[in-house]
């Protein structure tokens, strides 16, 4: 535990994160800018933790009406890794340097438990990183599992605090319910370290509940947020016109501009956690996505490490492959860009470091 002086004062009420949200000129921007970069040097310091990404299978059951992998997506080849496979890539981290490999899927009841778990204890005895699981909505005894086969994290973003619009978008499996914040709680309860977050500009998604999602960070005291814009997939239902929303008045935008304003009121909602710089931020803004919402708030990033012909297929959204072809994200230029922004590659797992309030915090 370390003692760090509080950060700059950017009010964080619910109508100065909405004013933050709706503004648009540059120069009043600056200062938010420069809130969420010193609260970031201050709370996470100038090391980027790189996690390396594992997209260890594309089948989905469920039938969310953003996503590609979804199970109603018939143009998607399927796939799912070997457990050598993905020790293999875990070995790959090892040797860049990495702290964290990440293992996501779709929502696929095919990754069983023990096969799971196994994976995860190989992982560990192998590699010693750390191991966090995107796996989707999984069952408590699943997640006590692999918690007790070592793994450390584990990510659930719960994409939109908008109950409606929730169970509009990502449609319960049959005879279940989908209660993401709840899960969040058990995984907490478990023991592993939890990271959450939205896509921001959903249709349908209004400033307001945008401004609520912030506030929604704070209270679950996440470890980890991470925040990415909505790009439209053909071949979902938000993408082909076959699930119409509405546009409302108060309509947030999936720009860059708005997904970086959320990044940083997310640091400053929550100075500890681990923020990335996501892969949609970047598919928006090849050139310079990383950087910014690094210098906005963000201290981590997620290569990803998926065997080429697995990624390709691995298209939650389009232009992400694209980007990764051409090796925007391979660990040499990723060090010489992090050096170019005065920060360098993080060491050890990155877990999330707590602070105590030094003694001129209220
Ligand atoms: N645009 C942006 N992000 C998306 N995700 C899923 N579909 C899309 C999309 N069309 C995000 C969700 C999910 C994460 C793995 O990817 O937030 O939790």
């Amino acid at each position: 535990m370390t003692a760090v002086p509080p950060p700059p004062t950017v009010g964080l009420s619910r109508a100065a994160i909405l004013a933050w949200l709706r503004e648009r000129d540059e120069t009043q921007l600056a200062a938010l800018w420069q809130a969420a970069d010193e609260t970031r040097r201050r709370y996470v310091g100038d090391e980027v933790h790189l996690r390396g990404l594992i997209e260890i299978s594309n089948h989905c059951a469920r039938q969310c009406a953003y996503c590609g992998l979804r199970a109603g997506n018939r143009s998607l080849e399927r796939y799912r890794m070997t457990s050598a496979e993905v020790l293999e890539c875990a070995r790959r981290a090892q040797q860049l340097g990495y702290g964290t490999v990440v293992l996501q899927a779709g929502d696929d009841p095919g990754l069983a438990r023990d096969w799971l778990a196994d994976l995860v204890r190989s992982i560990k005895r192998e590699t010693g990183l750390a191991v966090t699981l995107s796996l989707g909505e999984r069952s408590v005894a699943d997640m006590r599992a692999w918690r007790t086969a070592g793994a450390d994290r584990y990510l659930l973003r719960f994409e939109t605090s908008d109950r409606q619009l929730y169970q509009l978008i990502h449609p319960p499996l049959p005879g279940q319910s989908s209660d993401r914040l709840a899960l969040l709680s058990a995984l907490h309860e478990l023991g592993y370290e939890i990271g959450s977050g939205i896509m921001v500009g959903l249709p349908g998604q209004t400033y307001a509940s945008v401004a609520t999602d912030i506030e929604l960070f704070r209270r679950l005291d996440l470890d980890m947020i991470g925040i990415g814009p909505f790009i439209a997939h053909p071949a979902t239902p938000l993408g082909d016109g076959t699930l119409p929303i509405e546009v409302p008045a108060d309509q947030i935008p999936h720009d860059e501009l708005t997904a970086l304003k959320v990044v940083a009121l997310a640091r400053l909602a929550c100075p500890e956690a681990n923020i990335p710089a996501t892969t949609a931020l970047a598919t928006i803004d090849n050139e310079s996505g990383y950087e910014l919402a690094l210098q906005r708030g963000a201290n981590v990033i997620m290569p990803d490490l998926t065997p080429l012909p697995y990624r390709l297929c691995y298209e939650i959204y389009p232009g992400k492959t694209a980007l990764r072809e051409a090796g925007a994200d391979n660990g040499a230029s990723l060090a010489q860009r992090l050096q170019r922004l005065g920060r360098r590659v993080g060491t050890g797992p990155g877990n999330r470091q707590r602070h105590t309030p030094s003694a001129g915090d209220a």
